[in-house]
């Protein structure tokens, strides 16, 4: 099926997540065949560059970004052909008659990516009305963090929607993006069985770890005023949640899908009160070393303020207060320099209801579902068997049914977030990107919590780099009679 052509003005064309992800990502797309052949990009910043200078600029950067054996001479100059340029300051409106001289006689929709901070989208939005680049097919495009806290959000989601309606709103998580997370959709709602064993009945607890062996790679500044619980769980944890505890939605239209999100975020637990104590730990990393390599503090970092409190490890638990969930626990963390990069969620199930094999091996039997996102993709069910061996008599042992997706689809490569995203953009369909409503309660969550920490000043507990976080961490879910799931 052939993408619908568009014009792609793209603001912050110079800007790191450009030249990081964005050209390599429509690079690739072009490449296979997934962009229309008349489909154009105008890159703008504010630095004075030449065209040819630009394409040069974008040629190094997919050169040092795309593999070899994935680029020919011709992929690439067809790629940079499809390139201009236009230096704008984005603050005032003169130079926005640049993108419609650009778009003169196109009748493709123009899809605007706002590649900079949340705090120029207002302004952009604006100026591009007034200088009439949009029309009723214009789509914009927005990166986190949209905000600050709820507050802030609702500002910049009503700065945007001035301009912009919903539909035409495409809010990036790029989480959505991975191929593995828009697999749960397909895991959860395709198999019959796990339809009926997706509740509270069946459920013993769940847990999602996402977890970084990334420490805060020169962006010092701008992490110390979001610190792990903005950065990462107001977005990418809140959407594996709801992946994983939403009802199924009655078909695959975006409204359908973020409908039953909203519901989740709306019914999540706020950690307040007493819980602040129990169910809610937060980290700090001091050195140590990752991976046999030795790494400096938190605090010891590049532009460090050396009195910093901010977390970069949070773990928690909270529940799900709805018929499906109510009573299961939910335990989340993340956590920046740790041991490995994994990205996993387990569902434990419960137990039999009458337990007939040795006494000493009760705790062992029960089943666990493990969804690996990253780096690897796998799913594997942990399943009980007999031990074999004469002398083991009906001694259990667990094993996996493992579904490796690298051995099992070889070939396939899978692409980058960004792919698919700006895809589906292209596509003019939402279902991967986030309504304004689910920020706003994943924000009121993430608010009620920050302010239990301001209220009671609570520092961040120190863990060194390299390990699975403070040990308050591993005490919080052992209090209630279970372990982290360990297969590392
Ligand atoms: C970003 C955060 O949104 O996600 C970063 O700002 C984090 O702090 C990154 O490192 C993690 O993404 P991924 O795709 O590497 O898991």
């Amino acid at each position: 099926e052939q993408t619908p052509s568009v014009d792609l003005a793209l603001f912050g064309a110079l800007g790191d997540l450009a030249l990081r992800k964005l050209y390599v990502a429509m690079y690739h797309l072009d490449r296979e065949g997934l962009l229309a052949d008349d489909a154009r990009i105008l890159g703008l910043a504010r630095q004075d560059y030449e065209a040819e200078a630009y394409r040069a600029r974008v040629r190094d950067a997919l050169e040092s970004r795309v593999d070899a054996s994935e680029r020919t001479e011709e992929s690439m100059e067809r790629f940079v052909a499809r390139l201009e340029y236009a230096q704008v300051d984005f603050t005032t409106v003169d130079g926005y008659s640049k993108i419609a001289d650009w778009r003169k006689d196109s009748s493709r929709p123009l899809v605007v990516y706002l590649s900079v901070p949340a705090s120029l989208y207002g302004d952009i939005c604006q100026h591009l009305e007034s200088s009439g680049c949009l029309d009723e097919h214009s789509r914009v495009v927005v990166e986190k963090p949209i905000g600050y806290d709820l507050e802030t959000s609702i500002e910049i989601n009503d700065a945007i929607g001035a301009v912009f309606d919903e539909t035409s709103i495409y809010r990036i998580d790029h989480y959505l993006g991975k191929e593995t997370v828009q697999n749960l959709l397909a895991l959860r709602f395709a198999n019959p069985l796990f339809g009926d064993q997706w509740n509270q009945s069946k459920v013993s607890h769940v847990e999602i770890t996402v977890a970084e062996t990334v420490g805060i790679e020169g962006r010092w500044g701008y992490f110390d005023q979001a610190g792990q619980l903005r950065d990462m769980v107001q977005n990418h944890l809140m959407q594996l949640l709801c992946m994983i505890a939403m009802d199924p939605p009655s078909n695959l239209d975006a409204d359908s899908i973020r409908d039953e999100k909203v519901k989740v975020l709306k019914a999540l637990r706020p950690i307040e009160g007493d819980m602040l104590n129990t169910d809610v730990v937060r980290g700090q990393y001091i050195a140590g070393s990752v991976g046999g390599k030795q790494v400096p503090g938190y605090l010891d970092e590049e532009d460090a303020n050396t009195e910093s409190r901010t977390e970069t490890f949070v773990a928690f638990k909270t529940e799900v207060s709805n018929w499906r969930w109510a009573g299961v626990p939910f335990y989340l963390r993340t956590g920046k320099r740790m041991p490995e990069k994994l990205s996993q969620i387990v569902i434990h199930f419960r137990q039999q209801p009458h337990y007939i094999f040795d006494p000493d091996q009760r705790s062992l039997a029960a089943n666990k579902l493990v969804i690996k996102l990253q780096p690897e993709e796998g799913i594997a069910l942990q399943v009980l068997t007999k031990d074999s061996g004469l002398d083991k008599g009906m001694r259990l042992r667990q094993g996996p049914l493992h579904l490796d997706f690298h051995k099992a689809f070889p070939k396939a490569r899978i692409p980058d977030a960004y792919e698919r995203l700006l895809l589906e953009v292209m596509k003019g369909q939402q279902y991967l990107f986030v309504r304004r409503d689910e920020i706003e309660f994943a924000w009121r969550w993430v608010d009620t919590l920050i302010e239990g920490w301001q209220a009671r000043d609570v520092p961040p507990k120190r863990y060194p780099a390299g390990s699975w976080g403070p040990v308050s961490s591993i005490a919080m879910i052992t209090k209630d009679g279970f372990s982290w799931y360990e297969d590392y």
